[in-house]
């Protein structure tokens, strides 16, 4: 398909006409019907319009949908109450988008920095990992040291540095006393599907401890459920100091938020920070209609009771297809194909598009598989099925 004529052309042309969803489908406006294992990049948690959903936002749309923070918001205590139930003492700021909840991580970084030094802008570097995916913001750019994100747009906002993930070593040489903190991804997503062992983030918990920085986990993509924990560092036993999460929070309405723990809580003060329409009545009722969904369907259990039967299948498909499938990677329904040869990531995509599968690429040449939590084993073993006509058709 073509660009449209009055849209900028920042995304590649569409693949389809997206008319519908139900469930853990998407339907085209042919009327075409995709197994949607992308869930518009790790969003629909809870599936297309789940009707439960739908009734929440259509309640809250008729009652309030938006007074700015300038007021209580009922639905928004609810929703912090909930998520510092799940990631400990802490408070809750309310943004609308993954890059939006990064921005303020580093805002906070440097108000840490600023308050453990006494001085402004003196300690404020934050140490992110090579191959992160922070999003799209000045913030997140910096945060990210892709040429594919940073490219066109320098000069970058000053004070990053990169280690490597899962090697302590690099980590530690960069942690000094210009550093006020770590910020890396649970299980990086856009960068190729990699997973920060347990160990590493154990030993990163200690090293910012030990030098007085604070650790910051990225839970936008890899959050609220996918990984088979409600938190993908829930695994590791690490309680980080903040955390950024997005995406699967709303169930598809925009909303992001960052947790702070109880000692940093206070860094934010009246007139720090602020956003016109983080955390309205609309995005918080679809945020806690989605985590009620999450909760009454057992969906995080779902996740992990579902994965291992899924991983063992698209390991054998991985040993069925040695010369196309590199390696399986990833968590709960959160799962990359490394393939060969190089770039056949998008090929592959088209492929399982054209025969009713949908998945995302990812860098280092890795589709991703990201069904909605609501998914069934029927479904899950499903994508397998299509995915092996796809690449027997590569073979053959
Ligand atoms: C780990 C991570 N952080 C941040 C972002 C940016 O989120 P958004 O696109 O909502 O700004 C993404 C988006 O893919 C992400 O995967």
């Amino acid at each position: 398909m073509n660009h449209h004529p009055t849209l900028v052309k920042n995304y590649g042309p569409p693949a389809f006409v997206a008319a519908r969803g139900e469930g853990v489908y998407l339907y085209d406006d042919s009327g075409k019907q995709y197994l949607d294992f992308g869930s518009g990049i790790a969003v629909t948690s809870v599936g297309h319009s789940h009707p439960k959903w739908v009734a929440a936002l259509q309640a809250q749309a008729a009652t309030l949908t938006h007074c700015s923070n300038l007021y209580a918001i009922p639905q928004q205590q609810q929703l912090a109450n909930r998520l510092v139930a799940q990631a400990g003492a802490g408070r809750l700021l309310f943004c609308n988008s993954g890059a939006e909840s990064n921005d303020a991580l580093i805002k906070l970084a440097r108000l840490h920095g600023k308050n453990i030094c006494g001085e402004e802008g003196k300690r404020f570097t934050v140490v992110a990992a090579q191959n992160a995916f922070h999003g799209r913001t000045f913030g997140g750019m910096a945060a990210t040291p892709q040429e594919k994100i940073q490219g066109g747009f320098r000069p970058m906002l000053e004070g990053f540095k990169f280690g490597e993930l899962n090697k302590i070593e690099t980590f530690d040489n960069l942690v000094d006393d210009s550093v006020a903190a770590v910020f890396i991804e649970s299980i990086q997503g856009e960068g190729g599907l990699f997973p920060a062992d347990a160990s590493f983030l154990q030993e990163l918990r200690a090293l910012c401890t030990e030098r007085n920085a604070l650790l910051m986990l990225d839970e936008v993509q890899c959050g609220i459920g996918r990984s088979g924990h409600f938190f993908a560092f829930e695994e590791s036993g690490v309680k980080p100091d903040a955390i950024g999460m997005a995406k699967g929070l709303g169930g598809g309405v925009p909303i992001g938020a960052i947790w702070v723990s109880e000692p940093y809580a206070e860094l934010f003060q009246p007139g720090s920070h602020g956003t016109t329409f983080g955390g309205s009545p609309l995005a918080s009722a679809a945020a806690n209609a989605t985590l009620d969904i999450i909760e009454e369907e057992n969906l995080i259990e779902n996740v992990a009771t579902n994965s291992p039967q899924w991983h063992a299948e698209l390991q054998k498909l991985a040993e069925k297809y040695p010369e196309l499938i590199a390696g399986i990677r990833g968590a709960g329904y959160m799962v990359g194909l490394a393939l060969k040869p190089e770039g056949h990531n998008l090929k592959i995509t088209a492929a399982a598009q054209e025969k009713g599968l949908l998945t995302v690429p990812a860098a280092c040449n890795v589709i991703r598989l990201l069904p909605p939590l609501i998914a069934t084993t029927q479904q899950l073993s499903k994508s397998v099925a299509i995915l092996d006509e796809v690449f027997s058709e590569q073979i053959s």
